[in-house]
């Protein structure tokens, strides 16, 4: 039996990394679930998967959570330790119980423990694609040091990693990874200005948390995934393409020295790249019904519009630059994806706050976590600031429209 600890199962990742539990009980069990405020769910995955330690972020969801348990019917006999805060995430992400960690928190909440599980050794299926794009040069440091296993979740990068095992390293001369466009792939510049949150919302392939899928609108998600291919793999920006694939079948591509590319395609289902995770080198029947190729289907690929998407080309500039701006551009654009949420920016506004956020912010060399969350906190609060003009200029724009 291979023990793991889920950080972040309640969301969308966190949910199917359970579907493969589920299907796969004779082989994995959960050690220690960690989840935010959706306590309700939280209970629901305690009573089936019955996990040794349970973290929330407060007291108070603790409290929340014990409710939910009470009324489950739960023999309290059968609970798990109930942990709260950053601390516990870590515990139970270097707990000697934990063979695998899947790290699927969203944000930069999921980066100290996922730096420490890599730390202690483990194997890391990693979800979460912020903390590479935050601290990429010291969670890979981590990596070499400790020996342990990143296997990458993002499905273009565990694409990556499948292909790769095709040849020999020196002979890999190129990246490619696929990008579906998003919602707003065919939609003209200039009505981006119009688009809503319920839009930009509605992803063509993926069913995703909101975050990510607004990162898949504006392509920040594509250009968050070169960095992370930079870390993982060791490409410099220039050997990672993009390429628009609205099919998202191809996952990723990689080009070796003698022009062959070699592709990885499956079913587009999260499912598939986390049961790699927890089975390489070895592979499983997947929960996933397979490619049927006695249909008909078209694929195309094309070129992204860095025009449209400006975000994509930031992404590949800050990687070019280095030190804390990768990790500015990962925190601004959090700031700047909630406000677009809560209607208090426009869809273009996006772009301008985190390129502004990344300009007048100095750049650094973080060498330790702290570093980088102060960074991370900088990058907020100066993000927040630029919301708040941006807000206030819309609404006196409104003002003057109406007058
Ligand atoms: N979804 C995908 O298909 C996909 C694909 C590739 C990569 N990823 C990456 O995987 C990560 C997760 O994505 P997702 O789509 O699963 O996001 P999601 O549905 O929004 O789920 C996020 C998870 O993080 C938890 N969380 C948030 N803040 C937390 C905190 N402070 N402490 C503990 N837990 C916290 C949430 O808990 P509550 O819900 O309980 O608040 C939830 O369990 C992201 O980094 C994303 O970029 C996702």
């Amino acid at each position: 039996m291979s023990r793991l600890t889920l950080l972040g199962s309640t969301g969308s990742i966190g949910v199917n990394t359970l579907d493969v539990i589920r299907q796969n009980s004779h082989q994995y069990q959960v050690y220690a679930l960690a989840a935010g405020r959706n306590v309700a769910r939280l209970a629901e995955q305690i009573v089936e998967f019955r996990p040794k330690v349970a973290v929330v972020p407060d007291e108070e969801s603790r409290g929340k959570l014990s409710e939910r348990l009470v009324e489950s019917g739960l023999a309290q006999s059968a609970w798990p330790e109930l942990l709260f805060g950053p601390q516990a995430l870590v515990a139970i992400a270097t707990a000697p119980d934990a063979w695998i960690v899947v790290s699927a928190i969203v944000g930069v909440a999921g980066l100290e423990a996922t730096y420490e599980a890599v730390r202690a050794g483990k194997r890391v299926g990693l979800a979460n694609k912020e903390v590479l794009v935050s601290g990429g040069r010291l969670v890979m440091d981590a990596v070499r040091i400790s020996g342990a296993e990143l296997i990458p979740i993002d499905s273009e990068h565990n694409g990556a990693h499948q292909c790769l095992r095709g040849g020999s390293r020196p002979e890999v001369t190129r990246l490619i990874l696929t990008a579906s466009g998003g919602p707003f792939r065919t939609t003209p510049v200039e009505q981006l200005a119009w688009v809503t949150p319920e839009d930009a919302l509605k992803h063509p392939t993926w069913k995703m948390g909101n975050r990510i899928t607004i990162d898949s609108a504006t392509l920040m998600n594509k250009g968050f995934e070169v960095i992370e291919a930079c870390w993982l793999f060791g490409f410099t920006p220039a050997q990672v393409d993009v390429v628009i694939h609205p099919q998202s079948s191809v996952h990723a591509m990689i080009e070796y020295s003698d022009g062959s590319v070699i592709a990885q395609i499956s079913a587009t289902d999260m499912r598939m790249p986390i049961q790699y995770a927890l089975t390489y080198p070895e592979r499983m029947q997947a929960p996933v019904p397979k490619i049927d190729w006695s249909e008909a289907r078209r694929w195309e690929f094309g070129p992204p519009d860095l025009a449209k998407f400006p975000l994509l080309k930031l992404a590949y500039e800050c990687q070019e630059a280095g030190g804390s701006a990768t990790c500015t551009l990962n925190a601004a654009d959090e700031i700047a994806v909630e406000a677009f949420l809560a209607r208090r920016i426009g869809f273009p506004a996006i772009y301008r706050i985190v390129e502004q956020t990344v300009s007048k912010l100095a750049k650094r060399q973080p060498a330790t976590i702290n570093d980088i969350l102060e960074v991370d906190r900088e990058s907020r609060s100066l993000a927040r600031e630029l919301v708040a003009k941006e807000a206030a200029a819309d609404a006196g724009s409104r003002v003057t429209a109406k007058a």
